[in-house]
């Protein structure tokens, strides 16, 4: 599939998508805390969605149909938990992925947090994930190849101790909730196609205390460390300009 580029028009609609899904994860965050059940979050996050007229774009999404409106991820879980009975204890590293539908277009981000208190490793692996997300935007300028994404993701992780997951990767956003390029967390920078104006991307690194290596739950979304080590990942999804990207998931 080609790369589609959109329209100011498409991306003022993308930024409405944008700023939706950032007040409405912002509610759910709010919420995290040890003692709340992973399901009442989810039911959280589809509330909003309602009161504000938007779809839950993970909703049935792939085969099998995801179950959930948001993605739960706790501890050696990497990405796309499927919110359960579970209550979130004290310690826990909680990463929340969400994504909607308004007016045709899709935004898609995700924040990893702590519940209560967390031991210093576990904090280090949350700022250290946070931060290579913000590195993989400064690296997102107009006229960039994308592998200049990665490799300023994955030089900042390793340097820091940590890995950088491979079998999942960020992607082009828009009116499908991944369309062409393939943005991964890792690589070469004069690899990948050229960024231009007008492309929406979505970054979503991944981090491991451990090793990259992932495995896949029998339920066939739920993705773990091979190892068993602690995992993290944000997400934000953003539009390329001539210059600076613009984050669209912003409250
Ligand atoms: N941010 C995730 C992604 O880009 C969300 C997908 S969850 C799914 O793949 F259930 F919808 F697949
Ligand atoms: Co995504």
């Amino acid at each position: 599939m080609p790369i589609i580029v959109k329209s100011r028009d498409e991306i003022g609609l993308m930024r409405e998508a944008g700023r939706i899904l950032a007040e409405t994860l912002e509610i759910v965050v709010n919420q995290v805390r040890p003692g709340v059940i992973e399901k009442e979050l989810d039911e959280i996050a589809r509330r909003q969605f309602k009161k504000r007229g938007v779809i839950p774009t993970f909703l049935n999404y792939g085969q099998p149909p995801y179950p959930a409106t948001i993605c739960v991820s706790v501890n050696d879980e990497i990405v796309h938990g499927i919110p359960c009975d579970r209550e979130i204890a004290d310690g826990d590293v909680v990463s929340i992925d969400i994504g909607c539908t308004h007016k045709g277009f899709v935004a898609d981000m995700a924040v990893t947090l702590g519940a209560g208190s967390l031991p210093p490793e576990a904090q280090k692996l949350i700022e250290v994930t946070r931060e290579a997300l913000w590195r993989g935007i400064a690296a997102s300028r107009g006229g960039a190849r994308i592998g200049e994404i990665g490799a300023a993701i994955q030089a900042w992780v390793e340097g820091e101790g940590f890995s950088v997951v491979r079998e999942y990767v960020g992607h082009g956003v828009g009116r499908n909730m991944h369309e062409d390029p393939q943005i991964p967390n890792y690589g070469t920078s004069d690899s990948g196609p050229v960024l231009r104006p007008g492309m929406v991307i979505a970054i979503e690194p991944m981090v491991n205390v451990g090793d990259w290596r992932t495995r896949r739950d029998a339920d066939n979304w739920t993705v773990r460390t091979l190892d068993g080590s602690l995992s993290a990942h944000f997400e934000h999804t953003l539009a390329i300009t001539d210059a600076e990207a613009e984050v669209l998931t912003l409250p």
